[in-house]
């Protein structure tokens, strides 16, 4: 057992409604706290001189000196961080005017990053997907989701798969894989995306499925890219083979939101085009709202509805969508940090959309908060006010990251 403490603040994000908004006077805090650990999991979390008093001898104990605050290991829900290749044209072509559908339709956009990870061998794939899942641990992240979707075939869907399980593999952090094939229609099949569409369905679900790749499958709806009434055959497809689906939902134009809910969709993703009706909706439904910070920055568009998805009575999870082209970023906290300022979230609402809602738009329920049972995922900052955490706007990184009860990441070491 390891017994960590003591934190002038412990914020577990325990007893947090799903939905809805949430006060800062509603984060539970710990002062003078510490975690006892036992394997993977939490085994207690209390005051840290009680916990120290009773614990057997054998115990490692982790004293920390000055003041610590601590939170749960952050969950990023949406990211793209298998692939090949830099949009750094694109971006300067975005900033001179050019929209990002303009861009795609020219030639670039999400079909020069697949070219660019058709080239890439499976072994560059994985490096880079480690690479950036190191940077995102060091930020504190320590569950990532990784999406597919720069391979629109059979073939290099299933080597961006398997290049996700190997990083993972190899990565003290967790990732979580999802089948994105559903990305945009490869050129290969221009004019006739039904034809790609079928052959996803008979050919790659039954191999996901055999060969455990993932259990998660997502599409990208959107004018240009698949149409709502289009990618119905394919969910209902997943569906039967029993997938959790997410989606691409809103970023434009919208559609995406009613079709997640038509399919009891785990989330509904990016929703910057959603309008009242989609929020009310929504909230209505058990879908969680994930918005994508990062890619509002990363185009210069407006952000998700994220005050009003909250007032409505919906679930906001926050994401960092790092991908190449739309948000090359990718950090979690100046992107959840920034969209608190602007869309007017209280530290408790951000918070929660990077940790117990984030795991709950994963469909997972072992993780975002910190409470006997659950993993020892944590994200340690060195200071005594978690407040300071989201005012530092990203710039103040955690000094310690705990994954599954070991320590993964020390500052102090870097
Ligand atoms: O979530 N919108 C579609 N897909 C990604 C962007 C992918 C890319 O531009 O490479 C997104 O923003
Ligand atoms: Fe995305």
């Amino acid at each position: 057992m390891k017994l960590i403490g003591p934190f002038k603040q412990i914020i577990p994000m325990t007893g947090l409604s799903l939905k809805g908004p949430i006060a800062d006077q509603d984060l539970k805090t710990i002062e003078n706290g510490g975690i006892l650990i036992e394997g993977h999991h939490i085994k207690s979390i209390g005051e840290f001189d009680a916990l120290a008093k009773a614990v057997s001898t054998d115990t490692e104990i982790h004293e920390l000196h000055g003041d610590h605050t601590c939170l749960p290991g952050f969950v990023d829900a949406h990211t793209h961080i298998c692939f090949a290749g830099s949009r750094a044209n694109d971006y300067a072509l975005r900033n001179s005017g050019k929209t990002y559908m303009e861009i795609s339709k020219a030639g670039g956009g999400i079909w020069d990053t697949v070219t660019q990870t058709r080239k890439a061998t499976k072994e560059t794939l994985v490096k880079g997907i480690v690479k950036r899942a190191k940077r995102h641990m060091a930020n504190g992240v320590t569950t990532i989701e990784v999406k597919s979707g720069y391979g629109l075939s059979i073939q290099e869907e299933l080597k961006m798969l398997y290049a996700i399980k190997e990083a993972d593999a190899q990565l003290p952090i967790d990732l979580v894989p999802t089948c994105l094939a559903a990305h945009m229609v490869p050129k290969d099949f221009d004019g006739n995306p039904a034809e790609y569409l079928e052959l996803i369905i008979t050919e790659l679900l039954p191999i996901l499925k055999a060969e455990k790749l993932t259990h998660r499958i997502d599409a990208f709806i959107e004018e240009g890219a698949f149409y709502p009434l289009l990618i119905e055959p394919y969910f209902n497809k997943a569906k039967e083979l029993g997938f959790d689906i997410t989606v691409h939902a809103d970023q434009f134009t919208t559609g995406g939101s009613e079709v997640a809910i038509k399919y009891k969709a785990i989330s509904a993703d990016h929703l910057e085009a959603s309008t009242e009706v989609e929020i009310k909706l929504l909230a209505k439904s058990d879908v969680i709202a994930t918005a994508l910070p990062g890619a509002s920055i990363g185009l210069g568009c407006a952000f998700a509805p994220a005050r009003k998805i909250l007032d409505t009575g919906g679930a906001l999870a926050i994401a960092s969508d790092h991908n190449p082209g739309s948000a090359p970023m990718g950090d979690l906290l100046t992107q959840a940090a920034i969209l608190g300022t602007f869309e007017k979230l209280t530290n408790a609402e951000v918070l929660a959309g990077i940790t117990s809602r984030a795991s709950a738009a994963l469909n997972l329920s072992d993780r975002g908060q910190l409470q006997t049972g659950f993993l020892a995922d944590m994200c340690i900052f060195h200071t005594g006010n978690y407040k300071e955490i989201l005012y530092n706007q990203g710039n103040f990184k955690p000094c310690m990251v705990w994954k599954k009860g070991e320590l993964v990441y020390n500052k102090h070491k870097h």
